[in-house]
């Protein structure tokens, strides 16, 4: 697949097939092409998590779930992790520069919003890397309802970003809803 047909066909994986585990070295494939990607000043602020059994993040996001249904909006957070039962492995990702954001308060925002822009980069990488392995993938962030949860349940001290959940696609859907027209979204001077 080329690279073009490949970012055109990604889509988001909402449906997994029940027990296909994905294997070790295309996971490691995956995650070697978001380490890839550019970073703010080469830092690669990414560090990765493989979850193979998910059991306990799954059980941490349904604890949070029915913890705050009743008193605010837990948007998506109810589908997303029905979605992500069956995937294969869930990748977490970490900006790994907490450490470094010292200085005053705009030097901080900064050095931040280029690590995380760095780390988006590198999801994008790993999504495409298995679009065209014809793996499912989904970017989630509904993880961040139960943030400090599962930074307390893995002992991390870095910073949570994101998940990613890969398995077998158990259905294909290739249609896109586009909400903002090319013409609006794109401006010449
Ligand atoms: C930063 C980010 C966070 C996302 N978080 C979630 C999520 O928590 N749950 C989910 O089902 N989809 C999530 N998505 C997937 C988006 O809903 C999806 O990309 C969007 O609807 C466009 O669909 P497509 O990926 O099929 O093109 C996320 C995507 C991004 C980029």
């Amino acid at each position: 697949m080329d690279l073009q047909e490949c970012i055109v066909k990604r889509r988001s994986t909402r449906n997994f097939s029940k027990g296909k585990v994905i294997n070790k070295d295309t996971i490691e494939t995956i995650i070697q092409a978001g380490m890839n990607a550019p970073s703010a000043k080469n830092r690669q602020p990414w560090k990765f998590l493989v979850l193979s059994d998910k059991s306990k993040l799954i059980k941490i996001l349904y604890e949070k779930y029915d913890e705050i249904k009743e008193t605010k909006d837990p948007g998506s957070l109810y589908t997303t992790t029905k979605c992500i039962e069956n995937c294969s492995h869930i990748i977490l990702v970490f900006n790994n520069q907490l450490s470094t954001y010292y200085h005053d308060r705009e030097f901080r925002r900064h050095r931040w919003l280029a690590d995380v822009q760095s780390i988006g980069a590198c999801i994008e990488n790993m999504l495409l890397t298995c679009e065209a392995l014809g793996i499912g993938a989904l970017w989630v962030c509904d993880v961040f309802y139960a943030d400090r949860e599962i930074v307390t349940e893995y002992n991390r001290t870095d910073e949570l970003i994101a998940a990613i959940a890969i398995g077998e696609k158990a259905s294909t859907k290739y249609s896109k809803k586009y909400l903002v027209e090319f013409g609006q979204a794109v401006e010449w001077l």
